[in-house]
């Protein structure tokens, strides 16, 4: 498990000749996993929403499990009065030393900002939290929040704007998620406990139900199945991509306006020094 074997880099070259993933019918790529009809593909599968009351949340999840992949989903958040409630995006591998790629929204009070949480954890480690406040409402409209995964980095971004990279930096001794398939979760669920100024704000329930709703999934992905590893792919060269310096200006821009908490510059709470991937290579 720990390396990548010649056999998946000779596939890896293969795969770009295998065929194209159909655009977003929500049905053929999502199961509804819980919340007992609170959650629902709607409209043909264009459409998919969760919702949360009192008595339960709900999730969904994907059909396949994914080996890299390059993955867009347009989400619209909770509106309103959203405090205490948590809507989670997210890659995870199963069992005890899981990889997981994280967003998290944490919805708050009219007018008063989501935070994005986001994380990533290699062999079921992580505490590698960065978190942002968006440039826009993420509650009136559909943006597009994406996660690119590929063998030297997973890169987040919001509308095509990269907000944050984790870099491979296995040569430093930091494990780095790529022999686990991940598959995507999602769910919308009540953390009136922690999600919103630190649990001071609680969800208020006269709001409920509470709705987030996704669309227009697109994504490129690789798989292994019966140790078969293939990929699909619109755009090629994803696997290997990485930011150009537009792509880093941009991601510098929202880091310094829009930032709101690093662990990587949390030397309180790293009193022993900071994580290993924090040094220079992978701060951007
Ligand atoms: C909620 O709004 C407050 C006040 O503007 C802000 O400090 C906080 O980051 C926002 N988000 C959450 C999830 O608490």
């Amino acid at each position: 498990m720990s390396s990548f074997s010649p056999l998946i880099l000779i596939s890896l070259l293969l795969c770009f000749t295998s065929s194209v993933v159909s655009a977003s019918n929500l049905y053929n790529h999502f199961d509804i996993t819980w919340g007992d009809g609170r959650a629902k593909i709607l409209n043909n599968g264009e459409l998919l929403t969760l919702s949360l009351d009192k008595s339960s949340g709900s999730g969904f999840q994907s059909k396949t499990e994914y080996l890299f992949g390059n993955i867009d989903m347009q989400l619209k958040l909770v509106p309103g009065n959203s405090a205490g409630t948590v809507t989670a995006y997210y890659l995870s591998s199963q069992g005890p030393t899981h990889d997981e790629i994280d967003f998290e929204f944490l919805g708050n009070l009219s007018g008063d900002p989501y935070i994005l949480h986001t994380n990533v954890f290699s062999q079921g480690k992580g505490n590698r939290e960065q978190q942002f406040h968006l440039w826009f409402d993420p509650t009136a409209d559909f943006h597009t929040y994406s996660i690119l995964w590929n063998p030297q980095r997973i890169i987040f971004s919001v509308d095509s704007i990269p907000i944050r990279e984790f870099k491979n930096s296995e040569s430093i001794g930091v494990p780095f998620p790529k022999n686990q398939p991940m598959r995507i979760y999602s769910s919308l669920w009540n953390a009136d406990d922690w999600a919103t100024r630190g649990g001071l704000v609680k969800t208020d329930w006269s709001h409920a139900p509470f709705t987030a709703s996704y669309r227009n999934f697109n994504a490129n992905t690789c798989t292994r199945s019966s140790g078969i590893y293939s990929c699909s792919s619109k755009i090629k060269g994803w696997l290997s991509q990485q930011l150009d310096s537009t792509s880093q200006r941009r991601m510098r821009w929202v880091q310094k306006h829009y930032m709101i908490y690093n662990y990587c510059t949390d030397i309180k709470r790293f009193p022993n020094g900071l994580p290993a991937e924090c040094t220079k290579p992978n701060l951007s």
